[in-house]
């Protein structure tokens, strides 16, 4: 008799050296966290999130994405780890050193649930950046003070006018290059990646399990929905983080879950 699909998995994760566990807003989505592709719902539901995560948004209407920003950074703050960002944590706190975490969530839940080894992709939400490099200011710095800001819908540089804009990568934006390369040599290395709660829809990140597979990893998909890396994936365990996370990892007994692959 062939072991459940996730029996085989759990497996593979007891034996790896390695795991490499690429996660996007799926994973969050059971803390109460809208995924990107979601419909986007109430104020903003008439907005493209495309549009107003980008350069052009925020120059376009710097109060409206700032705006959209607070609301999000609100949910975030308000949100908790679920089961899947804790059952992540414990695996690697009882296993240091042979779980590292890469997503392009910029929410903080994976570190509130106690990872430490995650690689931000794209960005911090709760972080803040200056959106023009400063090159008027009197004091001869380079850049804005952040003690220069004058509170606003953004803040504003009260010497040069320079904005505020949240310190995640935006469309159009390149990833940071040493969070890149960091996260390409885990891809390259691992025996197993966990690609969780992910579309696949954006590049670089998700060409991170085509590095991971072509270097000889075992790729297992955990989604409720058909995603644009399933072709390449051994294993598609089809059901939400918090639930399958807590059984592959945690030990938890295995209950039917469908796979194909
Ligand atoms: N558990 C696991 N997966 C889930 C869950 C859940 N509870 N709920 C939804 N999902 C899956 C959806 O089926 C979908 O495949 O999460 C995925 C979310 O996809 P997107 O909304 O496209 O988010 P993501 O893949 O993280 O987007 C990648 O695109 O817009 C940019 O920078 C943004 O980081 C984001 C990147």
């Amino acid at each position: 008799m062939p072991p459940e699909p996730i029996d085989e998995v759990r497996g593979w994760l007891a034996e790896a050296p390695h795991v490499a566990v690429l996660t996007g807003a799926g994973m969050s989505a059971e803390s109460g966290i809208a995924t990107f592709r979601d419909a986007l719902t109430g104020l903003w539901a008439r907005f493209d999130p495309q549009q107003l995560a980008s350069p052009e948004g925020f120059a376009a209407d710097p109060a409206l994405v700032w705006d959209w920003y607070a609301s999000r950074r609100a949910g975030v703050i308000a949100a908790e780890p679920n089961a899947g960002h804790r059952a992540l944590a414990d695996f690697e706190r009882r296993h240091p050193g042979r779980l590292h975490v890469i997503t392009q969530n910029v929410d903080d839940l994976h570190q509130r649930a106690g990872s430490e080894k995650v690689i931000r992709l794209h960005g911090d939400i709760l972080e803040d950046r200056w959106f023009d490099a400063c090159h008027r200011h009197a004091r001869g710095a380079n850049v804005c003070d952040p003690g220069w800001a004058e509170p606003g819908s953004p803040p504003a540089c009260a010497e040069c006018g320079n904005r505020v804009r949240p310190g995640v990568v935006w469309f159009g934006e390149a990833l940071p290059v040493a969070a890149l390369e960091a996260a390409e040599q885990l891809a390259r290395r691992c025996a197993v990646m966990l690609v969780v709660g992910t579309s696949g829809a954006v590049h670089p990140a998700a060409g991170l399990a085509y590095t991971a597979r072509r270097a000889g990893a075992k790729v297992v998909i955990v989604n409720p929905q058909p995603s644009e890396l399933d072709a390449l994936a051994l294993r598609r365990l089809q059901g939400t983080a918090a639930t399958l996370l807590r059984r592959l990892l945690a030990g938890e007994p295995p209950g039917p879950v469908s796979a194909t692959g």
